[in-house]
């Protein structure tokens, strides 16, 4: 076991882990931070996406040990410290981007790096960047819509499927 220390939206935070503990279960039973999920454990989901030192990563995909002494930001902080919600959780709460929600905290991680680096992605931007996480549930449509709610396009042509 060794001690890992990372800073996790904006905290600094420290645990004990193996060295073949993954960042997504540092994230989930070292650090108690279940927002963060694991659908597959094999990186094919994308449920457990998050940043680390600004990039999306698919932290199942990661040892823990690798993120040691880095950023990383999860669904947690996406939440303003008033509780109020992101403006890209507010538009999939708007837009109906989830259903039962097991995707989300990893579709909007990779929304927002998405957004960073474009911030008025056309539609077939947005689907092309979320082509690595999975989604059972929605058939993406409002996914796509609330991602391009998020950053101030106009919605209303994105045709249903
Ligand atoms: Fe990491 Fe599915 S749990 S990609
Ligand atoms: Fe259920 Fe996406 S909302 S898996």
């Amino acid at each position: 076991m060794a001690t890992i220390s990372m800073t996790v939206n904006g905290t600094p935070m420290s645990g004990e882990a193996e060295g073949r503990t993954l960042l997504s279960s540092f994230l989930r039973e070292t650090l108690e931070l279940t927002g963060t999920h694991v659908g597959c454990d094999t990186g094919q989901c994308g449920a457990c996406t998050v940043h680390v030192n600004g990039k999306s990563v698919k932290s199942c995909n990661m040892l823990a040990m690798e993120a040691d002494g880095a950023e990383v930001s999860t669904i947690e902080g996406q939440a303003g410290d008033d509780g109020n919600l992101s403006a890209l959780q507010a538009a999939f709460q708007e837009h109906h981007g989830l259903q039962c929600g097991f995707c989300t905290p990893g579709m909007i991680m990779a929304a927002a790096s998405l957004l960073e680096a474009n911030p008025k992605p056309s539609e077939a931007d947005v689907r092309k960047h979320l082509s690595g996480n999975l989604c059972r549930c929605t058939g993406y449509h409002n996914i796509v819509k609330a991602i391009m709610a998020a950053s101030g396009q106009d919605v209303g042509a994105i045709a249903a499927e």
